[in-house]
Order: C-alpha cells, then sequence, then structure tokens
C-alpha cells in the first residue's frame, strides 16, 4: 500500500546548529522555528517484497550515490522499528527551493519518517515521529507539528524530541523569504556545523547563550511581545554566522545580496518599520514582522532588490494526505 505523506518547512528563530552526538543527531543546545505554510514536501512510500534495493526519486529525477545511501539508512531505522526487511520505493516532490538555504531536508525528513512508518503499518505518535525524523535531519524533528515548535536538545535519543509550543492568542507573524538565490547551497549545513564544532573557539559560547536565548523566546512567544521575538531571533542568526566566521578554515553562507538585504533590514527598522531578519545555511533572507506589515513589506524588498519575496504564515503539521488528494496531485 501506497501512503503519502506532506510536511511543511520550518525556519528556526533560535537555530540549531552543531551536534553532541552526530550518530543520534542529538543537537547541542535546543532550538525553536516557525513552521511555513507555502513551502512542503509530498513523499510517497510504498514497500514491495519483489525489490532488491530501495529506489528514490525527487523532483522526477531518480536519485543515486549518496543520495540514496543516505535515503536508505534512514529507512533502515523504520525497517527495524517494525521489524522487517522489506525494501520501499520513494517518490518525493519538494514545494520549496531545494537546498537554498529554505530548509528542504525539514519538510524531506518529516514527510518521510510519517510516511515510511505508515507504510510499514506503524502508528506512532507525533513526539516519537519528531525522534525518527531527527534521525534523518536534526531540523527535520520540528517539521512534524505545526506552527511554533522547540526541539529540545535532551541528552539522548529519547530525550531529544520536538514538540508545538504555546503562543499568546493575538500573535499574528509573517515569515517573508526573500529569494535571493536559487541554487543549492556550497556547503552543507552537515559539513558547515561539523567544521565550526571542531574548530571555531565561539561554539561552547554559541551553545551556552543558545539555550539560555531558547527560554527567553519561549516566554516572548507567551507573551506575544514581537520586538522581543525579532530580536532574538535576528540575533541568534548572527552569532550562528558568527561562529562559523571563527572557524579553522573560516567561512560564511553570506554573499553581498545577504548584507544588502541586512542593511536594508536595519534601514527601515530606524526607520520605525517592525521588521527583523534571520539566515540559514544560504544566502537567502527572511524576514519577521507582524502579519498587519506582511504586504507592504514584501513590496518594498521585491522593489529595492527586484527579487521574488514569498509572504509564510504559520504551517500546519504533517499529515497523510487522502486518496483524492493524491488523484488531484497526480493531475496536477
Ligand atoms: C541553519 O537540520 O539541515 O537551518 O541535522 O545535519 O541534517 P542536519 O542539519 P540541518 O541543519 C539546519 C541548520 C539551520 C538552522 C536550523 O534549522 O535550526
Amino acid at each position: 500500500m501506497t501512503v503519502t505523506a506532506r510536511a511543511h518547512t520550518n525556519i528556526a528563530l533560535i537555530k540549531y546548529w552543531g551536534k553532541s552526538d552526530p550518530q543520534l543527531i542529538i543537537p547541542a543546545n535546543s532550538s525553536i522555528s516557525m513552521t511555513l505554510d507555502q513551502f512542503y514536501t509530498d513523499t510517497s512510500v510504498d514497500f514491495d517484497p519483489q525489490l532488491t534495493a530501495d529506489s528514490f526519486s525527487l523532483d522526477g529525477q531518480e536519485q543515486s550515490g549518496a543520495a540514496l545511501q543516505k535515503l536508505s539508512k534512514f529507512m533502515d531505522l523504520v525497517r527495524q522499528r517494525a521489524g522487517h526487511n522489506t525494501f520501499a520505493r520513494i517518490t518525493s516532490t519538494n514545494h520549496v527551493p531545494t537546498a537554498a538555504g529554505l530548509a528542504s531536508s525539514a519538510s524531506a525528513y518529516a514527510a518521510l519518517a510519517l510516511a515510511a512508518t505508515r507504510a510499514a503499518g506503524l502508528q506512532l505518535s507525533n513526539k516519537d515521529l519528531t525522534r525518527i525524523a531527527r534521525r534523518g535531519s536534526g531540523s527535520a524533528s520540528r517539521s512534524i507539528d505545526g506552527g511554533y515548535v522547540i526541539w529540545h536538545r535532551g541528552t539522548d535519543d529519547a530525550t531529544s524530541f520536538a514538540e508545538p509550543l504555546p503562543v499568546a492568542p493575538d500573535l499574528d507573524l509573517r515569515m517573508l523569504a526573500v529569494v535571493l538565490d536559487h541554487q543549492p547551497k556550497k556547503l552543507s549545513s552537515r559539513s558547515g556545523m561539523a567544521n565550526t564544532v571542531a574548530t571555531s573557539p565561539y561554539f561552547p559560547a554559541w551553545a551556552k547563550s543558545s539555550e539560555v536565548a531558547a527560554a527567553a523566546m519561549q516566554a516572548a512567544l507567551l507573551a506575544g511581545d514581537f520586538d522581543q521575538i525579532g530580536r532574538l531571533a535576528e540575533r541568534s542568526a548572527m552569532m550562528m554566522h558568527a561562529t562559523n566566521m571563527a572557524a579553522e578554515p573560516p567561512f560564511t553562507y553570506f554573499n553581498p545580496e545577504t548584507l544588502a538585504t541586512l542593511d536594508y533590514v536595519h534601514a527601515l527598522r530606524d526607520q520605525g518599520m517592525p521588521v527583523y531578519a534571520t539566515i540559514d545555511a544560504g544566502p537567502n533572507v527572511k524576514l519577521i514582522c507582524p502579519a498587519v506589515n506582511a504586504e507592504d513589506l514584501a513590496d518594498l524588498f521585491r522593489q529595492r532588490l527586484g527579487k521574488p519575496v514569498v509572504i509564510c504564515a504559520p504551517g500546519p503539521a504533517a499529515r497523510v494526505l487522502t486518496t483524492a488528494e493524491m488523484e488531484a496531485n497526480a493531475h496536477a
């Protein structure tokens, strides 16, 4: 039986950057994200006793080599859990600019965790799903639930999980994705963060202060304090990128347009506009603002940079698609 699941991407307000256990993907600090309604991945999984290996098609392209191997290793976890050895056919469609710092691995592994466990006959709780998704890609643990999510650092497989966070009822944020660059990032998050953990003297300070920032962010979300949310989010991103610049060899995901965009954010803020920025493992900038300012800000940035800006609201949790939805998808 084929099961198709949809999971939305998330963007971290308090970043995850660095692992204390690379094998189990236990992070050095807790992180907090907003799930985005506009970007998602649909993944179908079909376990078939006729197959002699897993197969994986991404956006219509049959995958091989490292991409297939990584996925197959993840499928082994699901097989182990389900207690069988059957291979699967996996088909994935990304409604996200792949690997351009818009977190496609988060939605990818969250959708796969849900589709694969269901197709294997397992009915896991969301908490358990976040622990499995985490093994594919750390940030994927935050794409099982919708809205605002915390991934608790934890110390082992059982205690490192994600769950939704309560926020003020009148909190109405938007995340604006300024798409400066569609190209896959030059350095994956996985290798970038490993290099930083191993060589950046700023890393211990980053991990320690992020834990404090995560607690402050929880309080700010609960209070619906936009300025505090924005300030903490922008600072978390800047601190993460500062650890990379202090690594050996030093590196950065910023390009000149990233800096120009940041400059414009600061100029607008000086003029009283409520807007903050965050940046992941790529040059693209995401803006954080109250919903009422989203359209005006998107227009300002489109005019200024001549680049697409996508307005995202908090997105839903991962879910299994119905047969009717799958058919509609196939004909789209
Ligand atoms: C900058 O989750 O892609 O987006 O666990 O090695 O797969 P792996 O890394 P990944 O890293 C995400 C890093 C980030 C920040 C974040 O999403 O918290």
